[in-house]
C-alpha cells in the first residue's frame, strides 16, 4: 500500500480528493488489498501493553498502593474527550448496551424501539435483558425514519439508537421526538467514535453513549467498550452491573460514594469489566483519533467521488451538520433486481473487490436484517425492505492508500455500470 500523497484537492466537507483519480477505465484492473486488514497497534500502545504485562496486574483492581489502573486513566480520558461527566469501560460494544438497558431500568418483557438497518448485537443486547425489540424503518440516506418513530413513539419508553454505519440522522430532531414523548436515549455508536452532530460528539444527546472497541471499529483493542453518561444514576448501576464488587471508589470517572450507596445493594453484578491490558492498547489510540477520523474521511471522499455519477448507484447525501467518520461507505442500488446486486457483487469479487449486501434472502456475515431476528416478532416493513435490498456496503481500512480507493471505486463503477446497462433495474417486489 503506498503513501497518501496524491497532491489532493480540497471538496465539500473539508475532504479532499485528487481528480486524476477518476480517469482510468481498465476493465482489467483487479485490487489485491484485503479489507479486513487494520493498521498495527501503535509502538506506543504495544509498550504500554508489555508494561502492564510485565507487572502481572491485568484485572483492573488489582493496583499496586497509590497507583492508577490503566483502565481507570482510560475511563477518565474518554470522559474528558467525549465532555460526559462519567465513563465506564467494559468487556464489548454489546456488553454496553446490554448494561445500558439495565442501567436505564428496562425491564424484562418490556419493548425497545431501534433501527430495522442495524448489526446483530443490537437487537441482541435487547432480547439479552429479556426485552422485545420495535423496528423503526431507515431512510435512502441510511438513517432512522423519523416520521416512522414518531409514529410509533407511544410504543415504548427507550429507543436503542444505533448509528449504524456511522449515519447520524437530524439528531435535533429526534431528540425533540423523544423528549416529547418521555423516551429515554441510548446510542449505540459503534460506528460513530470520533462523529458529531453540530458539533456534539456522537453519544452526547442521549442518556447514555455505547461505543465498541472491537478490531474493526475506530480504535482497536480486539474486544471492548465504553459507556458514557451524564446522569450519576445510571453511571453508578452501570460501574455496578459491570462488575466492581465493592470497590467503585477506584473508579475517577466515577460519581460519589453517595450515589453508589443508592444502588449498591440492589444492582446486579453482571460481570463484563474491561482489563488493564486493552486499556493500555487503547489510550494512545484515543489521542491519535482525530487524525485518523481526518485519514478515513480523505479515503470515503476518493471513494465517494469515484463513484460519484454512476448510473443507477445512489449515494447516501451527507448533512452539514454531520461530522461523519468514513471508516465504510454504502451505496444504494435501489430497485435492481436481486440478480442484478448478485451480479455486480460477483464481478467486483472477481476484481478483488469485497462488497457486502444487505438485500440477499438469507443473512451473510455481518449483514442480517430485522426479519433475520426471528426470536422478536416484527410485521413487514414495505419501504424499509427497499431500502435494505438495494444496500451495499464496503469497509475502508486504513491500510488501504488514496490510490487503492481510487481504484476501488473505478472497479465498482466499471461493473455497476456494464450491469446496469445489461439490464436497467425493475421494481424487484
Ligand atoms: C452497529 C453495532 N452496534 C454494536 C456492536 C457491538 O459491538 P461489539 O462487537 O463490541 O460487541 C457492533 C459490532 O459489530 C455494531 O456493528
Amino acid at each position: 500500500m503506498k503513501s497518501d500523497a496524491l497532491g489532493a484537492a480540497k471538496v465539500a466537507n473539508g475532504l479532499t480528493v485528487a481528480p486524476c483519480l477518476r480517469q482510468n477505465t481498465d476493465m482489467t484492473e483487479r485490487f489485491t488489498g484485503s479489507f479486513t486488514q487494520q493498521e498495527p497497534i501503535p509502538e506506543e500502545a504495544i509498550a504500554a501493553a508489555v508494561e502492564v504485562m510485565r507487572g502481572g496486574r491485568l484485572h483492573r483492581y488489582n493496583t499496586l498502593a497509590g497507583e492508577t489502573a490503566q483502565t481507570a486513566l482510560l475511563e477518565q480520558e474518554f470522559a474528558a474527550q467525549t465532555g460526559a461527566r462519567f465513563c465506564v469501560a467494559v468487556a464489548s460494544g454489546g456488553y454496553a448496551l446490554g448494561c445500558a438497558l439495565r442501567a436505564v431500568g428496562v425491564q424484562p418483557g418490556e419493548t425497545v424501539l431501534t433501527n430495522a438497518f442495524t448489526l446483530a448485537p443490537v437487537p441482541g443486547a435487547i432480547a439479552g435483558v429479556g426485552a422485545v425489540p420495535v423496528y423503526v424503518g431507515v431512510t435512502e440516506d441510511l438513517v432512522i425514519d423519523l416520521e416512522d418513530l414518531a409514529a410509533k413513539a407511544d410504543r415504548a419508553e427507550v429507543l436503542m439508537l444505533s448509528h449504524m454505519r456511522g449515519h447520524l440522522c437530524d439528531m435535533d430532531r429526534l431528540m425533540q421526538i423523544c423528549g416529547d414523548a418521555g423516551i429515554t436515549v441510548i446510542e449505540d455508536c459503534a460506528h460513530t467514535m470520533g462523529a458529531a452532530w453540530n458539533g456534539v460528539p456522537s453519544g452526547r444527546q442521549g442518556a447514555v453513549g455505547c461505543f465498541s472497541m472491537q478490531t474493526y471499529k475506530h480504535v482497536n483493542s480486539g474486544e471492548g467498550g465504553l459507556l458514557i453518561t451524564d446522569d450519576e444514576d445510571i453511571a453508578a448501576r452501570a460501574i455496578m452491573l459491570s462488575g466492581s464488587y465493592m470497590l467503585y471508589e477506584r473508579h475517577l470517572a466515577a460519581p460519589g460514594p453517595e450515589v453508589f450507596e443508592r444502588v449498591k445493594y440492589i444492582t446486579p453484578n453482571i460481570s463484563g469489566r474491561m482489563d488493564n491490558l486493552r486499556a493500555a492498547i487503547l489510550r494512545p489510540q484515543l489521542r491519535a483519533l482525530e487524525a485518523q477520523v481526518d485519514r478515513w474521511n480523505d479515503r470515503y471522499a476518493v471513494v465517494e467521488e469515484g463513484l460519484r455519477g454512476t448510473p443507477g448507484l445512489r449515494l447516501t447525501k451527507r448533512p452539514v451538520a454531520e461530522r461523519f467518520v468514513g471508516s465504510s461507505i454504502q451505496f444504494l442500488l435501489l430497485d435492481w433486481t436481486r440478480e442484478a446486486v448478485q451480479e455486480v457483487l460477483a464481478r467486483c469479487a472477481a476484481r478483488g473487490v469485497e462488497l457486502k449486501w444487505f438485500g440477499g434472502a438469507e443473512p451473510a456475515g455481518f449483514t442480517s436484517r430485522y426479519d433475520s431476528w426471528r426470536y422478536a416478532p416484527s410485521q413487514p416493513m414495505p419501504s424499509t425492505d427497499r431500502v435494505l435490498r438495494g444496500i451495499v456496503d464496503m469497509r475502508l481500512p486504513l491500510t488501504f492508500s488514496l490510490e487503492d480507493c481510487a481504484q476501488i471505486a473505478r472497479i465498482i463503477r466499471a461493473e455497476v455500470s456494464a450491469v446496469f446497462q445489461a439490464q436497467p433495474p425493475v421494481r424487484a417486489d
